[in-house]
């Protein structure tokens, strides 16, 4: 038998790959991404110049590696057959296409925001008539951090709304008056061994994820960790999905009702390098290759992102419970550069670091 470490090649070398990487090396397993020049993972990991749009390109990649992983959903069903990859492409096709997401929640008996899919201004009389006002057109197909999504607060504004989206298939959602919105991440391996972390609570502005916590503080929700976990051993178990599975949930009073999922390693699951016993990451990798899975045993933490610029080295510094995560990306508006952890007892701390990264992103 061959002594050479896994190998596992990663379509996608941005920060989720990075930190894939970084995991990997304690577990004696080489990552290898896939991505463009430049690419942030590149500084941790192997980085192979490959058009993710071209199949045969993708192909000639994953011939290198033992298996395949996604960092991003929104890659092209077409380049996904014939690839040892994990998730499966059935798990990342129905993740990437929020009707047939929404449609697949209501398989497995989970609660959704009302919706009715938009393929011509037309539909958006009988949408309305489902979904009420105010609601949100999405497009069905790459969306993230709250791009192609348009909220409407008037029947007239379908129009401009459609417009807007560029005419492309879309849906069309009621708005859910959430008291808070909350993400379970689970791990499953080969053998359906699963392990879960602690429901996570997180809080957006202008669709991007700022901070998350754990535990959630939803202490008025009797056995909602036990619901939520059982809500994803269904879409595991159905999916056959292997890897690490992020579910973001609106939690209504009482009520849990499944927003997206995210058939990866999530950005409200960062904390998890500090906070828990096994990280997201090395169990995602885990799962992959068949190894057995980490304890998720976790401590209390928060984790607030850095958007369009990270903060200098010198202020960061000084703060010692503070754990820094700078992915090296050139600064721009409204992208996710970095993120920053704390120990939740850090509490002045988070709360200094909360309002100065919303004054400068
Ligand atoms: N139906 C909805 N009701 C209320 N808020 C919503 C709804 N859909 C999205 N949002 C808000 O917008 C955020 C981003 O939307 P989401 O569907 O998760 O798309 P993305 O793929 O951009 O993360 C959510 O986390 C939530 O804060
Ligand atoms: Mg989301």
């Amino acid at each position: 038998m061959s002594s050479r470490a896994q190998r596992v090649g990663v379509l996608g070398a941005g920060q989720l790959a990075l930190m894939l990487a970084q995991a990997a090396q304690p577990l004696g397993v080489e990552v290898i991404c896939a991505g463009a020049a430049g690419d942030c993972a590149g500084r941790v990991a192997p980085l192979v110049e490959v058009d993710l749009e071209d199949r045969v390109a993708v192909q000639a990649f994953a011939d290198t590696v033992d298996v395949v992983t996604i960092e991003s959903e929104n890659i092209s069903a077409n380049v996904l057959g014939g690839l040892p990859l994990f998730p499966n492409a059935r798990a990342i096709g129905i993740a990437q296409e929020r009707l047939a997401e929404k449609r697949f929640f209501h398989e497995c008996g989970i609660d959704t925001a009302p919706f009715a899919p938009i393929d011509k201004l037309e539909d958006f009389t009988a949408a309305f008539a489902i979904t009420g006002l105010p609601a949100i057109l999405k497009t069905r197909r790459l969306g993230y951090d709250g791009k192609g999504q348009v909220r409407l607060t008037s029947v007239a504004d379908a129009e401009a709304a459609w417009s807007e989206v560029g005419g492309a298939p879309s849906i069309l959602e009621g708005v859910v008056p959430f008291t808070s919105e909350v993400s379970l991440l689970a791990s499953r391996n080969r053998h359906g061994d699963t392990v879960y972390y602690p429901l996570i609570q997180n809080f957006h502005r202008d669709g991007i994820l700022r901070t998350s916590l754990v535990p959630c503080n939803a202490p008025e929700v009797p056995g909602l960790q036990a619901r939520a976990e059982t809500y994803v051993a269904r879409l595991l178990e159905r999916l056959d999905y292997i890897g690490t599975l992020a579910v973001e949930f609106f939690l209504a009073g009482h009520r849990l009702i499944a927003n997206e999922m995210a058939p990866r390693v999530h950005n409200s699951g960062h904390w998890t390098i500090e906070g828990a016993q096994t990280s997201q990451f090395s169990n995602h990798l885990r799962a992959i290759l068949d190894m057995p899975l980490g304890s998720t045993a976790s401590r209390p933490m928060a984790m607030l992102n850095c958007i369009g610029t990270m903060p200098p080295a010198h202020e960061t510094e000084s703060f010692r419970q503070l754990s820094r995560h700078d992915y090296g990306k050139q600064p721009r508006a409204g992208r996710k550069v970095g993120h920053l952890t704390f120990p939740r007892d850090a509490v002045a701390d988070i709360e200094f670091w909360r309002h100065r990264l919303e004054e400068s992103c």
